[in-house]
């Protein structure tokens, strides 16, 4: 507030929800009030809030015409700026991790204004556990697991939401927050006790190089085409890679079958393997004889060796 002059940031109160590879903007847009006779030079900030509530991260800044963008938001932000008194952050080819609320700060030497606005991903959360077996991973590990399946470590609110959605597993996995929970629609012995009403159970934080877990991915839809790769023989692990890769294709990742199954409604009886060696089928509409009457990524672990088909991703 300066000389009876108050400038005024406003972002959209709604969560705005996107897919990877999208480009979406971020409305922002300030004015004064009273308006003013002469416009003043103002700076625009925008920074990505971090879920731990620590530093934000720099995203970009403008003044006058200059504008520099940072990190690995680099060559994929811009302004726009249709009128005067616009400051829309816009983002193409969205990444998994780029959900989260972002800081639009507009800063005229005297004052200094912002607002906030959240953007989230729709995608699908999935269990993750290494071909080692159960509870291997610390949480660096764990992360790492996800990446290599094409895919983040899932945050609460992604796991709270895919609980809401169904989502029932008994194995405790990590969170991006350093928590490790797991998802209970149908309370059970075993599972945190039959008493216990239906939701996240939780394990709190953890230590992230101590303790190990399973871990909760997330991924949002494709760029390309995941397909069970017809062949008259069975096919060994590395038969399974090169055939995929004799198609013009690649052995797909576990978070590209789920993301294929949840996005474009992949449906396939047979199992086949994927690149990490588990063996796996997708079923969006359940039928007698392809596993449990709910649909979903039914899963036969990972056999020692034998003979399957194969599951390809073909990029578009
Ligand atoms: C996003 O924008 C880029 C560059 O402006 C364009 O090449 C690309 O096709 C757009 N992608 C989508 C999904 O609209």
């Amino acid at each position: 507030y300066f000389s009876g002059v108050k400038l005024v940031v406003e972002t959209p109160e709604g969560t705005i929800f996107t897919y990877r590879g999208a480009n979406i903007t971020l409305p922002c847009y300030y004015h004064y009030e009273p308006e003013l006779q002469t416009p003043r030079k103002i700076r625009i900030k925008w920074s990505k809030l971090r879920e731990d509530n620590t530093k934000e991260q720099d995203v970009l800044v403008a003044a006058g015409l200059k504008h520099r963008s940072f990190g690995d938001f680099r060559g994929r932000v811009h302004l726009r700026q249709e009128n005067e008194q616009e400051a829309s952050l816009v983002i193409t080819n969205l990444r998994l991790q780029d959900y989260g609320k972002y800081r639009c700060e507009v800063i005229d030497g005297l004052e200094d204004e912002s607002s906030i606005v959240e953007l989230e991903m729709r995608g699908v959360v999935f269990p993750y556990q290494p071909p080692r077996g159960r509870y291997r991973l610390n949480f660096h590990e764990a992360k790492k697991a996800c990446e290599e399946q094409d895919s983040v470590i899932a945050s609460f609110e992604q796991l709270f939401k895919s609980w809401e959605e169904g989502l029932d597993w008994c194995n405790a996995g990590w969170l991006m927050d350093g928590t490790v929970q797991y998802p209970i629609t149908l309370p059970r012995e075993p599972c945190g006790g039959k008493g216990m009403a239906p939701g996240l159970r939780s394990y709190g934080e953890r230590h992230k190089n101590l303790h190990r877990f399973d871990v909760f991915c997330f991924s949002s839809t494709l760029k390309g085409k995941v397909y069970y790769l017809a062949r008259l023989q069975k096919l060994s692990l590395e038969e399974a890679k090169q055939a995929c890769q004799d198609d013009g294709a690649e052995i797909a990742k576990v978070g590209q079958l789920y993301a294929a199954w949840k996005f474009f409604n992949l449906d396939r009886c047979d199992a086949g393997w994927l690149s990490d060696g588990s063996i796996r089928y997708p079923i969006a509409f359940p039928r007698p004889n392809c596993g449990p009457p709910e649909p979903g990524i039914r899963s036969f672990g990972f056999p020692s060796g034998g003979k399957y088909g194969v599951y390809c991703y073909k990029m578009s």
